[in-house]
């Protein structure tokens, strides 16, 4: 399939909220200029409902420099039309607006639909699921790579199974595997709202999901991680 031209690579979606204005702040790195010529990252453009804020944080994340020109476009994940306009503007919507469960179904929708790519922080096994069990055969047909689970809630789980699983030499192979996390801090370790909102979310379902992935077809048994 040939690549979409468009007239940005990157867009992101709820840059301005507590998570969002460090996915910012990081990709404002990788934001082609004279001395990083090599990026990928040509042209990128923050997206959300309040306009204000947006442009407070592009501040707030380019500290100490001044802020680049970076378009700020309006878009409500409750707004489908909204969202159908930054698809047709971008070939990758980054989505940091959570709950996942509440709010991102519109947004794998509107990217799917249009074949745009999708990227998002989600840590709610529910949500991916349902979103790839409800989206995969559209996504395949339109092209559209949907991705979640990029956070920290997921990354170095990912990582560790990585290297476990190379430490293993064939024919043998790990059939399950329990990871933990610890983390060591000298600042206070925090998380916004909409984070605490979805783990309650996510407890409070739980019944949902054991559901939900009964009803599916069965899968070969693949590694499992285990994460406390
Ligand atoms: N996987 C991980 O490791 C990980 C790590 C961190 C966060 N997360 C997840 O990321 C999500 C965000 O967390 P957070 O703590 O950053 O939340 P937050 O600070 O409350 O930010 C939420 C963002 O979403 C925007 N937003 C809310 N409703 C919207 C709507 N209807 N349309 C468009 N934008 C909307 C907010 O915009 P306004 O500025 O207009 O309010 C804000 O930019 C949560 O689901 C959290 O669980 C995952």
């Amino acid at each position: 399939m040939e690549p979409k031209v468009t007239k940005f690579d990157l867009i992101i979606l709820g840059a301005s909220g507590f998570t969002g204005k460090y996915v910012l702040k990081e990709a404002l790195k990788f934001l082609n200029n004279s001395s990083q010529s090599q990026s990928p990252l040509n042209s990128i453009a923050i997206a959300g409902r309040n306009p204000t804020k947006l442009s407070q944080t592009l501040n707030w994340a380019s500290n100490p420099n001044s802020p680049p020109t970076i378009t700020i476009l309006p878009a409500d994940t409750s707004d489908p039309s909204s969202l159908r306009s930054l698809c047709s503007q971008t070939r990758l919507i980054l989505n940091c607006v959570g709950p996942f469960r509440l709010h991102g179904e519109t947004v794998v929708s509107a990217c799917v639909d249009s074949g745009c790519d999708y990227l998002d922080i989600c840590g709610e096994p529910e949500f991916m699921e349902r979103m790839e069990s409800d989206y995969h055969d559209r996504a395949g047909e339109t092209g559209s790579l949907v991705v979640s689970a990029c956070g920290f809630d997921s990354v170095p789980a990912e990582l560790g199974l990585l290297f476990n699983s190379l430490q293993w030499v064939g024919p043998a192979v790990p059939n399950r595997v329990e990871a933990y996390v610890s983390l060591e801090s000298r600042k206070r370790i925090v998380g916004n709202f909409a984070t605490y909102e979805s783990a309650v979310l996510g407890v409070a379902n739980a019944k949902d999901l054991q559901a939900f992935r009964r009803s599916r077809p069965r899968r070969r048994p693949r590694p499992q991680v285990t994460q406390f």
